[in-house]
């Protein structure tokens, strides 16, 4: 048996998978929870020592024999963290993740310095918005100088898993692209906001090679291979950016598909040939990690909403399951603005959640659940339809995260966004993306193109998959309507 091997460094666990690509089978899916140290300034931190050791606990739990019968790893990460890095490759501070909304007033400083919001756009294609690296760099500066000082490199939280297996310090364009300093359009360092996050330092010096297609990053290193049962010198391909991982590992990597995740952030995204720059920066103009274009939107409270509001009534996920199926659509008149960690899109960075329309009828767990269901996925709805006005259309939903356990959330989806959903039998997303890409660069003499190979893997799962039902799409869309009143209603309290 040959396996090549998917790692996702996600925000609450990392995932850990071995996948038998000649009988096409996963033959072993292990992970570890992660902690999150966040605080009411916007703050949400990890260490990156526990991501390594999240990685070591999620491998020590796989059969060694399966562990040896791998040739090749690619890794998947959170985007955005910023990992700042001394030259003897120590960690020199806990890393600012995506999620992170205590840097607002830095993002404002970096486009006021650039220019422009215009030009921001015009020129790098992007907004330099709450969660991208931009601003925790420039954060970090005014807080730590003299660590800052000490910064050598910076990598994102999938480069620095690479670093840690292999040694080599590099970065690819696709998770490139979410720092907001990369020139989107050309693939490469834009040196006008470099100087815009720190005009008295060469900061191209502190960013390694950046590989623009998907290749080898290094080789399994010797030390590594002893603790982890790794094989020694294997390859690690390029990885990436979870949604860029997601897009491979859900076949998102030709024209004419959108990828929806319901994880801890939520997410909308298609591959595309060519940039798409958003002219109001709502949906980010990111790279795919596979040689295109990944046009993405984001919110920073999906799983996270349900999870919280689960937790806070002391359901479990057959409860949360049965609360959410026995309640009506539409929550009796309930809406949950979902935003408990601020929010990216719509930008209101320190935003809270609300919940408005209780009443002394409709106020009981179910309909509370259902509508912190519903209010998230309203929010990417948002994002499927601004990607339809810039020429993105969906005709089909491809669904991944952990939402997709949900049948209600599922149909709620197809309903809420009027288009079918597709779920597919892998249903790994990221890590199973990662694990395909890692095949690629395996099989790159072989001539195998990327859309080939995903049509090879992936199939549906024609069970989960659902089509929209017209008596709710014109219900939901209704709903939408007051869930963006809402919106609007409660934007001048946090803005
Ligand atoms: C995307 C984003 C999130 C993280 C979550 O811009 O911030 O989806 O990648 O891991």
């Amino acid at each position: 048996m040959q396996t090549v091997v998917g790692i996702d460094l996600g925000t609450q666990s990392l995932k850990v998978l071995f996948y038998d690509f000649s009988s096409r089978e996963v033959v072993a899916s292990e992970s570890a929870e992660l902690d999150l140290y966040q605080n009411e300034d916007g703050a949400a931190e990890q260490q990156a020592h526990w991501w390594l050791n999240a990685l070591h606990e999620a491998l020590g739990k796989v059969d060694p024999a399966v562990k040896s019968s791998a040739v090749a790893v690619g890794v998947s990460g959170q985007q955005h963290g910023f990992v700042p890095m001394s030259k003897s490759g120590e960690v020199l501070a806990p890393v600012k993740l995506w999620c992170d909304t205590s840097t607002v007033a830095e993002c404002g400083e970096i486009m006021e310095a650039y220019g422009s919001e215009q030009s921001c756009l015009e020129e790098v294609g992007n907004l330099i918005l709450p969660g991208y690296t931009a601003s925790k760099v420039r954060w970090f500066g005014k807080e730590s100088e003299s660590l800052y000082e000490q910064m050598d490199c910076i990598l994102l939280p999938h480069d620095y898993l690479n670093y840690y297996l292999t040694g080599e310090r590099s970065m690819e364009a696709g998770d490139a692209s979410g720092t907001g300093f990369l020139d989107i359009r050309e693939r490469e360092w834009s040196p006008g906001m470099l100087k815009a996050i720190d005009p008295n330092r060469d900061l191209s010096e502190c960013l390694p090679a950046l590989q623009l297609e998907p290749g080898i990053t290094g080789r399994v290193r010797s030390e590594i291979a002893k603790r982890t049962g790794l094989p020694e010198g294997i390859p690690v391909s390029t990885g990436g950016g979870d949604n860029m991982m997601g897009a491979i590992g859900t076949g998102n990597v030709s024209q004419g598909k959108i990828t929806m995740s319901l994880g801890t952030s939520g997410t909308v995204y298609a591959y595309s040939d060519q940039p798409i720059v958003d002219p109001r920066g709502e949906i980010a103009a990111f790279c795919s990690s596979t040689g295109g274009w990944l046009p993405l939107m984001c919110t920073m409270n999906c799983t996270v909403t349900t999870e919280l509001m689960r937790g806070m009534l002391g359901a479990d996920i057959r409860q949360f399951e049965s609360a959410v199926s026995s309640a009506p659509r539409g929550a009796e008149g309930i809406i949950t603005l979902p935003f408990f960690n601020g929010e990216r899109t719509p930008n209101l960075p320190r935003a809270k959640a609300c919940i408005v329309g209780l009443d002394s009828q409709n106020t009981n767990p179910e309909n509370l659940l259902r509508s912190a269901m519903e209010g998230a996925t309203f929010a990417l709805r948002y994002g499927v339809e601004r990607l339809g006005e810039l020429g993105v259309e969906a005709t089909e939903i491809l669904l991944t995260g952990g939402g997709v356990g949900s049948a209600t959330w599922r149909q709620a989806v197809a309903d809420i966004c009027g288009a079918p959903v597709t779920v597919l039998k892998q249903n790994e997303g990221a890590s199973f993306g990662a694990a395909l890409q890692a095949l690629l660069v395996l099989e790159q003499g072989v001539e195998q193109d990327l859309p080939a190979l995903a049509e090879h893997h992936l199939s549906r799962n024609e069970v989960l998959c659902c089509e929209p039902k017209n008596s709710s799409v014109n219900f939901y869309n209704e709903a939408y309507r007051d869930y963006q009143l809402a919106v609007g209603a409660i934007t001048p309290l946090y803005t």
